[in-house]
């Protein structure tokens, strides 16, 4: 891996995936797109995974997709590399994904922690989507997750003026789960995923499943698809650990079977 690093045991049952272009401030070439798509197939497959938090550094999430290496494309060639396919595949990752966002996450950036599942923000983190002012538009879910995160009027407002907005205001429009001190957003990162990592890993891949099956159905559906998760899991043996661990007012052991 050249653009990314992965690391298995940053914690225990938790795997983190640094962005690694710091001079390019983690713009997002097709090549480094390529990488953390295969880590996290790889990361949803290993059983000693159960949590990945995503990160770039201090400085930059992610400055949005690679502008030099698109610059001189055309219709066709953007078409033949269909560079969003990839961004399907992370999409359909099990495993939770936390974004761990410090200084910039813009354009494919913020898209890309909108794709998680969940973002700590440092105090620095600013977050946009400024592909209006290169002439273009965003094209990694930026008009659907932003406006589903932030409603109509202030996505309208990001997306036709570029404007972005600080970590402040990405709390009070409930598009980060939390703001903390620059040097803490990785700890705290951690801290959650830790939290959520001690948790029967079928359960959480399940109540995920079923959590982002409401931004796609309407309610009958969604309800009707949390109600068969739910039926599913009492075949798993976490569900017996948990349910004779209350019982018997002791600490669940998850196995994630
Ligand atoms: N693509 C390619 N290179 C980028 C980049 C990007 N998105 N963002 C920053 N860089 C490069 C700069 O070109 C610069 O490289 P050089 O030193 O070789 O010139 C280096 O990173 C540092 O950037 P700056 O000197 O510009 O740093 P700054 O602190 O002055 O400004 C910034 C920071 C405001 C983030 C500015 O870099 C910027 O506006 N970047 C582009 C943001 C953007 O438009 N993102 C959307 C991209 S399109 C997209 O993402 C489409 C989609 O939906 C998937």
């Amino acid at each position: 891996m050249e653009f990314i690093k992965v690391t298995k045991d940053h914690a225990p049952y938790i795997a983190l995936i640094e962005l690694n272009r710091p001079k390019e401030l983690n713009a997002l070439n097709l090549q480094l797109m390529g990488e953390l798509r295969d880590a996290l197939k790889e990361l949803d497959n290993d059983d000693n995974v159960r949590v990945i938090i995503l990160t770039g550094n201090e400085r930059a999430f992610a400055a949005g997709a690679d502008i030099k290496q698109m610059a001189g494309k055309g219709t066709i060639d953007m078409w033949k590399v269909d560079q969003f396919s990839t961004w399907d595949q992370i999409n359909k990752t099990r495993k939770p994904i936390i974004a761990a966002v410090s200084g910039f996450a813009l354009g494919g950036g913020c898209e890309l922690a909108m794709t998680c599942d969940m973002i700590v923000a440092s105090e620095t983190a600013q977050f946009g989507q400024p592909e209006i002012k290169i002439g273009v538009m965003p094209g990694a879910g930026g008009t659907q997750r932003l406006t589903k995160a932030l409603g109509k009027a202030k996505a309208m407002e990001l997306v036709l003026t570029g404007k972005f907005i600080d970590a402040e205001e990405a709390l009070r429009y409930k598009l980060v789960n939390k703001i903390v001190p620059v040097e803490l957003y990785l700890e705290e990162a951690t801290k959650l995923a830790s939290e959520i990592a001690a948790m029967s890993p079928i359960a959480v891949q399940m109540a995920k499943e079923s959590v982002k099956r409401s931004f796609e159905v309407h309610l009958e559906e969604g309800l009707h698809f949390e109600r068969k998760n739910f039926y599913m899991l009492f075949a798993s043996e976490d569900q017996k650990e948990g349910m004779n661990a209350f019982v018997e007012k002791r600490k669940p052991d998850f196995k994630g079977r």
